[in-house]
């Protein structure tokens, strides 16, 4: 029998499980592989998430990988395995316990699911990709990182409320990094196709725009133990269905830059096609010099991370 769709999930916590979850509820592939260090918790979600399949009369099924070894054959794997962002620590001081995990993790991903497309989510995401890139070697076609769907559906929900309706219509672009220095597009995003300095003042924009760059931290706020999960879960099951179902639709997602925005060899948050082949195109659309400058900040926070990666002689090690 030929194989069906497979996806594997690395890291089952909040975000891999609730991924796992969503992709199950909707059947969008044939099998889902969670692995995770805590494999008696993985075990648990597993047997919950197939008896939720078969309760819609699914064909999902949900099973558990005890080690990277039996993660085979994967068409796409999402990577959440890491710490998760805890009160008054930065995205960046995660860097160096991730790093460390997405290596191994991508070892296992390169001998085991060579021809897998990886999307990360671990943070710091273009750092994070970076890193899967390096030590995978897979082309940037097969290795994206999710934030800028995410970004930018938290930008849409924050026009929501300001305006106090347009909800469904709204499309927020947000591009560069997924960190502080982020950058929500004003004047790329809509509602109706009505753009919105027709209908926000400057400084309701700017209010808007400063709360999507933190809006991860707000959730944190809140939480207290962890962060945000049922967002950046659903980002994430927009790219593996875009990439399972071959939909050719373009995306704001983390990809190496290969010249496109004047830049090389560094990770950013742009828009790509995506389809059956992972990123199948890189789109170049126009900034001004506001947009530009701002994209070039993001670009050097996601360096000044490299750098210290490279300091800490992690791609020596
Ligand atoms: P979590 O702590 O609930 O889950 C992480 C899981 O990874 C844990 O279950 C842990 O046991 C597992 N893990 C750790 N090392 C592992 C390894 N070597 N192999 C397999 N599993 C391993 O965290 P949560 O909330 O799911 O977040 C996961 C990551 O995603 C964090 O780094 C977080 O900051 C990031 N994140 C990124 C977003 C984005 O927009 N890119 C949005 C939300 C979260
Ligand atoms: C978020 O934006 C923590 O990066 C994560 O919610």
């Amino acid at each position: 029998m030929p194989k069906g769709k497979r996806v594997g999930i690395v890291g089952a916590g909040n975000v891999g499980s609730t991924v796992a979850y969503s992709l199950a509820m909707t059947g969008a592939c044939h099998e889902i592989i969670l692995r995770d260090n805590k494999i008696d918790i993985a075990k648990g979600k597993a047997l919950d998430m197939s008896q939720a399949a078969a309760a819609i009369r699914s064909h999902t099924v949900v099973s558990v990988a005890e080690d990277m070894s039996q993660l085979v054959d994967c068409d796409v794997v999402v990577v959440t395995a890491g710490s998760p962002r805890l009160p008054g620590m930065s995205r960046d001081d995660l860097l160096m316990i991730n790093a460390k995990i997405t290596r191994e993790v991508m070892q296992g991903i390169k001998q085991y699911s060579p021809n897998a497309i990886v999307i990360l989510v671990t943070n710091p995401l273009d750092a994070m990709v970076y890193v899967a890139l390096k030590e995978s070697g897979f082309p940037r076609e097969r290795v994206l990182g999710m934030a800028g769907i995410l970004d930018g559906a938290r930008m849409a929900s924050f026009i929501q409320e300001k305006l106090g309706y347009g909800g469904g219509q709204i499309r927020a672009s947000v591009m560069g990094g997924h960190g502080d220095d982020m950058v929500p597009l004003a004047r790329y995003s809509t509602v109706a196709g009505v753009p919105l300095s027709d209908l926000l003042t400057d400084d309701e924009i700017d209010e808007i725009v400063n709360r999507t760059r933190h809006g991860g931290a707000e959730i944190v706020g809140y939480l207290q133990t962890g962060s945000a999960y049922y967002a950046p879960a659903k980002a994430t099951g927009i790219m593996v269905d875009a990439i399972l179902k071959d939909t050719k639709q373009i995306h704001p997602c983390a990809i190496m830059l290969e010249g496109e925005y004047g830049y090389n060899d560094i990770v950013s948050g742009v828009p790509i096609m995506i389809g059956a082949n992972g990123a199948e195109k890189v789109i170049e659309i126009t900034l001004n010099d506001k947009e530009k400058k701002m994209f070039d900040k993001s670009v050097a926070s996601v360096q000044a991370l490299i750098d210290g990666l490279n300091k800490n002689n992690f791609f020596g090690a």
